[in-house]
């Protein structure tokens, strides 16, 4: 099994937006592969739409290219982008988006795909809180199990954490 096909199995009802970036290097950029429900909401768009199109169809006026340029160096390099977007949605609504970027490796260490956990803030960023509650727009209320284990294992909240998949088999 892939790991793709092991994100298709079990990340269709997550409660966070799941985009997946393939392969192949277009001239203009890697295109979507998987997107879930929840990042369907998310961004305002029909996912079936999303396939196949660049991840930059999210962004406006009001996008930092600074922060676009982090983000650019860190997949270039192979790395995670975990930080903070203007996004835009398909009706031209923006929102503030936590984006936690990371590669897939395949066993033998290769960059597969690209995955990110996308959700909306809707706390102004620095203000004091106690927990994370309340900060961001719940996307779809769900008990699946990929989303208990997201949960678990605090991906979106710490940055320390790996997400491993072994993608020889
Ligand atoms: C998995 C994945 C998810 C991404 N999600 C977003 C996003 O939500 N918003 C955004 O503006 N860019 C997103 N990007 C980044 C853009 O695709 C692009 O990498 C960014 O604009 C920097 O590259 P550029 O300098 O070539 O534009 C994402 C990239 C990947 C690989």
């Amino acid at each position: 099994m892939t790991a793709l096909e092991l994100i298709r199995a079990l990340a269709h009802d997550a409660t966070v937006g799941i985009v997946v970036i393939g392969p192949v290097i277009e001239p203009s950029g890697p295109t979507i592969v998987y997107a879930d429900l929840a990042f369907g909401q998310l961004v305002g768009r029909d996912v079936n739409t999303i396939i196949g199109q660049i991840p930059r169809f999210m962004q406006g006026k009001e996008t930092r290219r600074e922060t676009l340029d982090t983000f650019h160096r860190a997949l270039a390099a192979g790395e995670r982008f975990h930080g903070y977007l203007t996004n835009y949605r398909g009706d031209g609504s923006k929102y503030r988006a936590e984006v936690d970027c990371r590669p897939l490796r395949t066993a033998d260490c290769r960059i597969q795909n690209f995955i990110s956990f996308e959700r909306e803030v809707v706390r102004r960023i620095g203000r004091p809180t106690g927990s994370a509650a309340g900060r961001y727009e719940p996307v779809v209320i769900s008990d699946d199990p990929f989303t208990n284990a997201l949960r678990e294992f605090a991906i979106l909240e710490h940055a320390s954490v790996v997400l491993f998949l072994d993608t020889s088999s």
